[in-house]
């Protein structure tokens, strides 16, 4: 099992290429299973995630290629509509399949994707958005058995209560090959769905509203496949403006999208860091010790909870006391144990995380408890006393490519390791 070695040393320095989206290609990869014609996708990171996605859709008999970070995916021969639970535990973007398959074979059978390491997943919001469509959609020993009506999904109107993600993007994936027009109402306005929107759209769907809170389909039975590339990763992005931000170094980022990460930027500059956006390119040179900050996670364009524990991390070095609240995942705070491991001072209140000054953290063996987490711990390791080891980074692999040789290539003493052990 890998670990990843750190070295709290100097600050870094030098320009980071940022990679393709996670959270924008693994819904758009899986709506090849509604083309009987090859895909093809560029810049599509190189992620345990993608793997993980791939092998559940072979499992369903699409056959895809990869060329560096271009994807070929081909569902001509689709023969499968059950993704097993073995596959869908691994990542709960597995029910994205749901939409597709009821759209395309008129059945699916997908296990419930179960909790994560912060708590409970519902998928509750997936089973409204397909019965709007006429699906009918039951939980039956562990997975949820839909069925379309006979001539096939019906166009209507689906008002999601709150601001769904994944579920905006099943419900996107089904109305694109529906009958009729649907109406999706508080619809998910995140980068990824507007990502996801925009490569149907470009595919022969009609789309109106994507990135507005309603989004107007059209579907149709003629998809046309287009060449599609995917956005940057606004999270993998604003991962590095914290390491800029906690080691007071120099980072310039390649290939990113300022205009997704308004409010992560906001907050960067609040802890004293200058940061400077440029054509495609972000500029943060950190001020350590950075001020405390004041956050409150919220849908998009709020800021982001997938960088609630990174933020945490530049706060645990902070000068001031800070406050950093989760509304979408009250329970996302696995990270605060281990944080306290590396010396930060954190309280948790109900779903906010009070982290107060310390003089100084200290190198210590952690455990990653999930993707962001992981991410965190490695920031803390970067500016803490000593050597910081983090067990179980294949959570950290799930959602950043080569993350530590973009990291070394800045100037972080960071290496991985083969631990003996589970
Ligand atoms: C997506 O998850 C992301 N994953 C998550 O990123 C991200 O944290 C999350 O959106 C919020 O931005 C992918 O895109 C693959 P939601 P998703 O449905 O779609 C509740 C990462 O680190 N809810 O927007 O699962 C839910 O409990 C991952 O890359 C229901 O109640 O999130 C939460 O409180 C972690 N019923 C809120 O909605 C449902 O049926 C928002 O969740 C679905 C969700």
């Amino acid at each position: 099992m890998d670990a990843i070695l750190v070295r709290g040393n100097s600050p870094l320095r030098g320009e980071v290429p940022i990679s393709g989206s996670k959270n924008a290609a693994l819904p758009i990869i899986t709506a090849s299973i509604l083309f009987e014609r090859p895909i093809t996708i560029e810049n599509v990171p190189a992620l345990r995630d993608i793997r993980t996605l791939l092998d559940l859709l072979e499992v369903l008999g699409v056959r895809a290629r990869r060329e560096d970070h271009t994807l070929h995916i081909d569902a001509s021969e689709l023969s499968g509509s059950e993704a097993p639970y073995d596959l869908v535990r691994r990542m709960r973007a597995s029910i994205y399949v749901l939409g597709p398959l009821l759209a395309r074979l008129g059945e699916a059978k997908v296990s419930l994707p179960g909790g994560c390491a912060w708590g409970p997943r519902p998928v509750d919001l997936h089973m409204m958005a397909m019965e709007r469509l006429g699906a009918r959609v039951e939980v039956d020993h562990g997975y949820l058995v839909a069925k379309a009506p006979p001539g096939g999904l019906v166009g209507g109107t689906i008002t999601f209560p709150l601001s769904s993600v994944g579920a905006t993007c099943n419900a996107l994936l089904a109305s694109s090959v529906a009958h009729g027009t649907t109406v999706l109402e508080n619809a998910a306005t995140e980068p990824e769905v507007v990502a996801l929107a925009d490569f149907l759209a470009a595919s022969g769907v009609r789309i109106e509203g994507q990135g507005t809170r309603i989004i107007r389909v059209t579907g149709t039975d003629r998809l046309v496949p287009e060449r599609f590339s995917i956005i940057p990763d606004r999270i993998e992005a604003g991962t590095f403006l914290a390491a800029a931000a906690i080691t007071g170094g120099d980072l310039r980022l390649i290939g990113c999208r300022a205009d997704h990460l308004d409010a992560v930027i906001e907050t960067i500059r609040s802890t004293g860091s200058t940061v400077d956006v440029g054509e495609g390119e972000i500029r943060c040179r950190g001020k350590v010790p950075p001020r405390g900050v004041h956050v409150v996670t919220a849908p998009y364009p709020g800021f982001p909870t997938d960088m609630q524990a990174q933020i945490m991390a530049v706060a645990s070095i902070g000068t001031g006391v800070s406050a950093i609240t989760d509304t979408i995942y009250p329970d996302r705070f696995t990270h605060v144990a281990e944080l306290a491991r590396i010396g930060a001072d954190i309280r948790l209140e109900g779903n906010t995380a009070v982290v107060h000054p310390v003089d100084g953290l200290s190198g210590a063996n952690v455990m990653a408890t999930d993707l962001r987490a992981s991410a965190a711990l490695i920031l803390a390791g970067l500016v803490a006393d000593g050597e910081t080891k983090i067990s179980r980074v294949y959570h950290i692999d799930r959602g950043y490519e080569r993350i530590e040789e973009k990291l070394r290539a800045v100037g972080a003493n960071i290496e991985r390791i083969d631990e003996e052990g589970p």
